[in-house]
C-alpha cells in the first residue's frame, strides 16, 4: 500500500527561499500580475495597471497581438537557436527592452536598482524615467549594463540640460524622447480614486494597508519616494521644481511642468545638446516615422505609452509593417504596447522591428519578487522566445520575416 502510494506521490522538494516559492507559481506575465494585484493597495495597482479613458487603446494592443498567427516551418534543423541580435549596434541576447516607466518604487521599495541588475544580468538594455524614483547616479552604482534615459522636455529648459549632463557623466548610452504627452492621458483608474504620486497614505490606504501588510510595512520603512532625478537637478540647479516630496496628481504636474510646445525644433536642440543615439518615443504614424527618419534619428519606439495617452490610439503591432517598410533600415524600430510573450517579440521582429520594449510586465514582476521576480521575467521571456522560434522553425532573428506572420480577423 505504502509502496504503490510512494510511486504515484511525487513530493516537489520545498522551495525555502520565500521570493523563489512565491515565483515559482508564475508561469507567464499575467501569473505575475495576480501576485502583483493580490500584494498592492488597490490605488497602486490601478495606476500601473490601468490605462486611459476606456482603456480600449491598451485592449487593441493586445487583441491585435493575438488575431496575429505565426506559421510554424517543420524538418529544418532548430538543435540550436539563436535569440541575439544588435541593438544600436551592440550585442544583445535578445530583442527587448526594459521600458522607462514612472515611480517603480511604489510597485517595490528596490524600484529601479532591482531592474537595472536584472536588465544588466539579462544583458539588455534598461530604461530609467525622467519620473523615475531612482536617481541616474544611484543606477550607474549599481549597474555597469546598457542605460539608458527618457526625458521629458521642462518648460524650465536647464533642467533637461542638467539632467542630459548627468546622464554624460554617468555612463548613460541613449536618451529617450518622449513625444506623446503633451499633456498627460485621462486615467479614469486614478481619477476616481484621486491618486497621487507619490501615494498619499490617507485613512483608505491604511484600511487597505491592513490587507496589504508586507506593502505598507516596505513603504514606511524604506526612504521616502521622490522624483529622484528631478530632486537632484533640483538641487544642483537650486530652482526649487517640485520633486515629489509633497504628494501631487501626476496630471497637475505633468501639465505644469512639462512644455506643450514640444516640436521638431526641440528634437533638434536636444539631440545637439546630448550629442549620442536618440530614440523618439511615441510615434504612431508612418508619416512621423519619415520624418524622423529623414531628420537622421537613431531609433524610433513605436508606442501609445501602453494606451495611458490617446485612447483613440492604433494598436502598436499594426503599425510595425507599415513603418518598416516605409523606414526600415534607415532607422531602427522598436515597440511596446502588449508584448507579453516570447511569441508576441516573434512577431514583432519578423515584421520588422529591431526590439520589442516592456513596460508594465517589469512593474508586476517587480512587485511581485523584486529582483528575483524580473529575473524570472526576463528568464520567461528569453526562454519563452527560444521555444517559440523552435516550434516555428526559425533559427535566428535575421531569419524571421513577415512569411511567418499571418494576421486573422
Ligand atoms: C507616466 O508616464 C505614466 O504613464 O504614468
Amino acid at each position: 500500500m505504502l509502496e504503490s502510494l510512494r510511486s504515484v506521490v511525487r513530493l516537489k522538494p520545498i522551495e525555502r527561499d520565500r521570493v523563489a516559492r512565491r515565483l515559482q507559481s508564475a508561469a507567464n506575465v499575467d501569473d505575475l500580475r495576480a501576485i502583483a494585484k493580490r500584494r498592492l493597495p488597490a490605488g497602486v495597482f490601478d495606476y500601473i495597471d490601468g490605462a486611459a479613458e476606456d482603456e480600449s487603446a491598451m485592449g487593441r494592443n493586445a487583441s491585435r497581438f493575438s488575431d496575429r498567427n505565426l506559421v510554424p516551418r517543420v524538418l529544418r534543423d532548430v538543435s540550436s537557436i539563436d535569440a541575439s541580435t544588435t541593438i544600436l549596434g551592440h550585442k544583445a541576447p535578445m530583442p527587448l527592452i526594459i521600458a522607462p516607466t514612472g515611480f517603480p518604487r511604489i510597485a517595490h521599495p528596490d524600484g529601479e536598482l532591482a531592474t537595472a541588475k536584472a536588465a544588466a544580468k539579462a544583458g539588455i538594455p534598461f530604461s530609467l524615467s525622467t519620473m523615475g524614483t531612482r536617481s541616474i547616479e544611484e543606477i550607474t552604482q549599481v549597474s555597469d549594463g546598457r542605460k539608458w534615459f527618457q526625458v521629458y522636455v521642462w518648460r524650465d529648459r536647464e533642467l533637461t540640460k542638467d539632467m542630459l549632463a548627468r546622464c554624460k557623466e554617468s555612463g548613460f548610452e541613449a536618451l529617450y524622447i518622449t513625444v506623446d504627452t503633451a499633456v498627460l492621458g485621462r486615467r479614469e483608474r486614478d481619477v476616481r480614486r484621486g491618486m497621487t504620486l507619490p501615494p498619499k497614505l490617507g485613512l483608505d490606504t491604511f484600511i487597505e494597508g491592513a490587507l496589504r501588510p508586507e506593502w505598507v510595512w516596505d513603504f514606511l520603512r524604506s526612504d521616502p519616494i521622490v522624483f529622484s532625478n528631478v530632486a537632484v537637478s533640483t538641487e544642483r540647479l537650486s530652482n526649487g521644481t517640485a520633486d515629489g516630496s509633497s504628494a501631487v496628481t501626476l496630471a497637475e504636474y505633468i501639465n505644469s511642468q512639462f512644455d506643450p510646445r514640444l516640436s521638431w525644433d526641440d528634437v533638434a536642440w536636444l539631440r545637439s545638446e546630448w550629442g549620442g543615439p536618440v530614440i523618439l518615443k511615441g510615434i504612431q504614424s508612418v508619416a512621423d516615422a519619415k520624418i524622423a527618419a529623414s531628420e537622421g534619428i537613431e531609433a524610433i519606439a513605436l508606442s501609445n505609452h501602453g494606451g495611458r495617452q490617446l485612447d483613440a490610439s492604433p494598436a502598436i503591432i499594426d503599425l510595425v509593417a507599415p513603418v518598416a517598410d516605409a523606414v526600415g533600415g534607415q532607422t531602427e524600430i522598436y515597440c511596446d504596447g502588449g508584448v507579453r510573450r516570447g511569441s508576441d517579440v516573434l512577431k514583432a521582429v519578423a515584421l520588422g522591428a529591431n526590439a520589442c520594449m516592456i513596460g508594465r510586465p517589469h512593474l508586476y514582476a517587480l512587485a511581485a519578487g523584486g529582483e528575483q521576480g524580473v529575473d524570472h521575467l526576463l528568464n520567461f521571456f528569453q526562454t519563452g522566445l527560444e521555444h517559440t522560434m523552435a516550434l516555428s522553425g526559425v533559427g535566428s532573428i535575421a531569419d524571421a520575416d513577415s512569411s511567418i506572420v499571418q494576421e486573422h480577423h
